[in-house]
């Protein structure tokens, strides 16, 4: 792994940003994977001003989003389809139809995931954005997910249910399950882009760098990955040597 520690999270955007769209100058058509949660926010803001002011050109992009809660609308304003309408795809040129996420309504969930899994096959992945979760979550993948895992419906910790409530009004109705990207899914892109902000992150981020490849951390599998490119800020360095 390449680590970058940078002064704050507006530094981790821009640096995000500069790389995501390099990937977008060097391929076109590069399809990206993308992820939610508050870490990428500043990235998707930067991407979009940076695009607006010309030059960049998103209509061969495909993108396929890590995870989606099960069951959620993707009218839900929790949805994370509606998140990346929000901060990204209504404004860039994407084309709708190359936009992938999981969908969070699907009556025949295996059948939707093996779809998934495999459109992601036939179209490898060059750039995946991740985050993290506090106790070591990549997409939805909980502690305790095989590193062999694929696409598939999982059921959410109580700590990412509770964590997670933040961003819901009515507590009671928070999704238990989710739609996410295995791990192996993760580690068969060609690039990967791992953010991290904030002192709450920076066990899980010590434990992905330096504990041993474990179902306790699912992070540590990206030590299995050659092309990682991980950007901490200060605070989610803080354990690091
Ligand atoms: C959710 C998402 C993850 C994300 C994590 C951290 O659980 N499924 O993909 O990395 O939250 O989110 P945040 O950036 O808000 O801390």
């Amino acid at each position: 792994m390449e680590i970058i520690i940078v002064e704050n999270y507006k530094e981790l955007s821009q640096k995000a940003a500069e790389i995501f769209l390099n990937q977008l100058n060097i391929k076109l058509n590069s399809v990206f994977g993308l992820s939610t949660g508050s870490t990428p926010v500043g990235l998707y803001n930067k991407v979009v001003e940076l695009y607006k002011k010309g030059g960049y050109d998103f209509s061969f992009v495909k993108t396929f989003n890590l995870d989606e809660y099960y069951l959620i609308s993707s009218e839900n304003k929790n949805s994370y389809h509606f998140f990346m309408n929000d901060v990204l795809f209504n404004h860039i040129n994407v084309d709708k139809k190359n936009i992938f996420i999981p969908d969070g309504e699907v009556k025949d969930c295996d059948a939707f995931c093996d779809w998934y899994e495999k459109e992601i096959s036939n179209n490898p992945i060059d750039l995946q954005i991740l985050g993290i979760g506090e106790n070591g979550h990549i997409g939805f993948n909980e502690p305790g997910s095989s590193l062999d895992s694929k696409t598939r419906l999982v059921d959410l910790s109580p700590e990412t249910i509770k964590i997670n409530s933040r961003f819901f009004d009515d507590k009671n109705n928070i999704p238990r399950q989710a739609i996410t990207m295995g791990i192996d899914t993760i580690l068969k892109a060609k690039n990967i882009l791992f953010l991290a902000s904030g002192a709450k992150k920076a066990k899980a981020v010590y434990d992905m760098i330096y504990g041993n490849i474990s179902l306790d951390c699912p992070a540590s599998a990206l030590q299995r990955h050659k092309k990682v490119l991980v950007i901490l800020d200060k605070d989610a360095a803080e354990l690091l040597k």
